[in-house]
């Protein structure tokens, strides 16, 4: 790695407005989703926020954007559509990579395709849509896992399953021997007591320890809605477990921060690879995009 590379870590987004919610796809889960959007979430979340962190990005050059999860709200088909119709506004898929979060595998599609129509952000095959995919990208090797099941109402937990854990583990081992950098994607946050039992990863203890065991150079995800660093000990040192903010909070909602995004630049110090974050995004309500922090990622002593 000769040069710096950049990459800008969006998630939650949550677009607006649902639209589709037809009588074919009324049940439980949905109708108690679409009041909580009504009474909660709709004056919150706004795309025009997202569309300006998204520009703040491009301008500052940022060579890929990815993007952990939670593009829309109840799983209905003219949500994916208007979702794809975003990502196309985000930019092309070799510049955007997509994993998806519980709100976008939500509940019963009737054989609709769903997440199929952002395959070519994903792994880029809409028939399987197979989890780990890679994507390599400069001296990134972002995998991308799927850690959205659907649940019952009130339940927002998430799973990665053994052969998601264990096809990660392989390919955190082959990737590494490639000399890649390997930035791990994910929604629910990967490490256990980082969310509640309701909205948890159930298998983030077995996850954790595969990190562990395998290392990785950075894991990213979404789901809490909150600025979060973590440092994993893993066999190749320290891991940063970096969670972002909702890229879409236009307004104040509970402890949630206003809307932002992080970029990471990769470089190397010596024969080290090192990892600056600088947290971008409103510091009030319809503020400019500004930096709202910076620092080289070190493990706390
Ligand atoms: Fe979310
Ligand atoms: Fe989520």
């Amino acid at each position: 790695m000769t040069e710096t590379f950049t990459l800008a870590h969006f998630t939650d987004v949550h677009l607006s407005p649902i639209t589709g919610f037809t009588p074919h796809y009324w049940n439980p889960k949905r109708m108690l989703g679409l009041f909580n959007w009504h009474t909660k979430r709709r004056g919150v979340h706004k795309r025009a926020a997202a569309d300006r962190l998204i520009a703040d990005a491009k301008n500052l050059r940022a060579d890929h954007i990815a993007i952990t999860g939670d593009l829309i709200n109840l799983g209905l088909p003219q949500e994916y559509e208007a979702a794809r119709d975003w990502l196309t506004t985000v930019g092309p898929a070799e510049r955007v990579t997509v994993i998806p979060g519980n709100h976008d595998i939500y509940s019963s599609l009737h054989g609709d395709m769903g997440i199929g129509r952002w395959a070519d952000y994903m792994g880029g095959d809409a028939d399987t849509h197979a989890f780990p995919f890679v994507r390599r990208i400069g001296p990134l090797a972002l995998i991308g896992l799927n850690s959205a099941v659907e649940t019952p109402p009130f339940v927002a937990a998430g799973r990665l399953g053994p052969d998601q854990i264990e096809v990660t583990r392989d390919l955190l081992e082959r990737l590494g021997d490639e000399g890649l950098i390997r930035v791990v994607l994910i929604h629910h946050p990967p490490l256990a007591g980082l969310a509640p039992p309701r909205r948890a990863l159930k298998d983030a203890s077995v996850f954790q320890r595969m990190l562990e065991k395998n290392g990785a150079d950075l894991v990213l995800y979404g789901h809490n809605h909150k600025q979060q660093l973590t440092w994993l000990n893993t066999i190749n040192g320290p891991l940063p477990v970096v969670g972002g903010g909702s890229a879409s909070g236009a307004r104040y909602y509970r402890d949630d921060p206003l809307a932002r995004y992080n970029l990471f630049t990769f470089f190397k110090s010596g024969d080290r690879l090192r990892v600056r974050l600088a947290v971008r995004g409103m510091e009030t309500p319809g503020g400019p995009i500004v930096k709202l922090s910076e620092s080289v990622l070190e493990p706390v002593q």
